[in-house]
């Protein structure tokens, strides 16, 4: 930063260190299934390719985040701490954050926590553009792993929120110690919003992740580049294809890439087989009722309080209190 521009955002590095990724690579792809660790697939291109999949008219779930979003301003003003702290894991580009603190006014602080600093970057650059007087944090972190938040944020009422229905990447176990974590971390006047993506006709979740355009798929992919680049990997994009499913006995979305010949893969000097038809495990997309969800949240240790659904009811927001009992 030159000397007398005003700081308009801080960004905390709290980026796991490189040799992790390269370990967390070679544990998963010596597993059988092979699976490769979702967090991997938001670098700065894939944290751009999915605000591409936000906009492609199969993928409802942003679209129906942001339509429940813009109706519940009187709701929210009604539940949050007017001091309230907002406190956003995974913010990415940082579209609804927009619109919560155009609904929030009196909040006066922001922190968002994702793993892709350009993707902080460019979206606290332009919310601090938007909302002058407030005071915008960045942590570049891995928020699976326990974020310290600076100490001025802590004392005060946090808002958490956890939007893009996130929390169906993990598997129900893994959700539930997630927000366990959480439940036990949160003061008594803190709360969380979370967005979930419902249960419905099957085809229509299918076409959510086989969008025409290929987003997704060039969204899947591209974890083999940057397992190049981060790993010193020699993958050929050519030899994978992405492919999506919906598995309702699982209720989930399960997504792989698809290897086409037997072939080895260097990895970080480390040869890796890989069978013609094999799929490596790149990302899970659990959908849940309401119900299914509430009992869930309970579970963790959270009270639901507020729920709203958009009107065609594909998409579910839920404000959530810490259970003290
Ligand atoms: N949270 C998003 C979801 O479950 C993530 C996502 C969307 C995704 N499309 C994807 C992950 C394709 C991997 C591949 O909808």
């Amino acid at each position: 930063m030159t000397a007398g521009t005003v700081e308009r955002y801080s960004l905390i590095d709290c980026q796991p260190p490189r040799q992790d990724t390269v370990q967390e690579v070679l544990v998963g792809l010596s597993r059988t299934p092979k699976h490769l660790s979702p967090k991997l697939l938001y670098d700065a291109d894939g944290s751009a390719l999915f605000d591409a999949i936000t906009r492609q008219p199969e993928y409802y779930l942003t679209r129906a985040e942001l339509s429940i979003l813009s109706g519940i301003g009187t709701d929210l003003e009604s539940l949050v701490d007017s001091d309230a702290v907002i406190v956003e894991l995974g913010s990415g580009s940082g579209e609804k954050t927009r619109h919560l603190l155009g609904m929030l006014p009196t909040a006066p602080a922001y922190v968002a926590v994702d793993i892709s600093a350009t993707a902080l970057d460019g979206a606290l650059d332009s919310l601090a553009d938007e909302f002058p007087g407030r005071r915008f944090i960045g942590m570049v972190a891995d928020y699976l792993a326990p974020v310290a938040l600076p100490p001025e944020i802590e004392d005060r009422p946090k808002l958490y929120v956890f939007f893009g229905s996130t929390l169906g990447n993990f598997e129900p176990p893994e959700a539930i110690e997630f927000l366990h974590r959480m439940a036990l971390s949160l003061d008594p006047d803190d709360a969380l919003m979370i967005g979930i993506d419902l249960k419905k006709a099957h085809a229509r979740i299918h076409q959510a992740y086989n969008d025409a355009s290929g987003v997704t798929a060039a969204f899947n992919c591209n974890i083999l580049n940057r397992i190049n680049r981060d790993c010193g990997a020699n993958f050929d994009l050519e030899d994978f294809h992405h492919e999506a499913e919906y598995q309702p006995e699982h209720g989930r979305v399960a997504m792989f890439l698809v290897c086409h010949r037997t072939h080895t893969v260097n990895v970080a000097g480390v040869e890796i087989l890989f069978d013609a038809g094999e799929r490596v495990t790149t990302e899970y997309s659990y959908k849940y009722s309401m119900d299914e969800f509430y009992a869930l949240a309970r579970q963790a240790g959270f009270s639901p309080v507020r729920s709203w659904t958009d009107s065609g009811e594909t998409f579910s927001l839920h404000y959530l209190a810490p259970d003290l009992a």
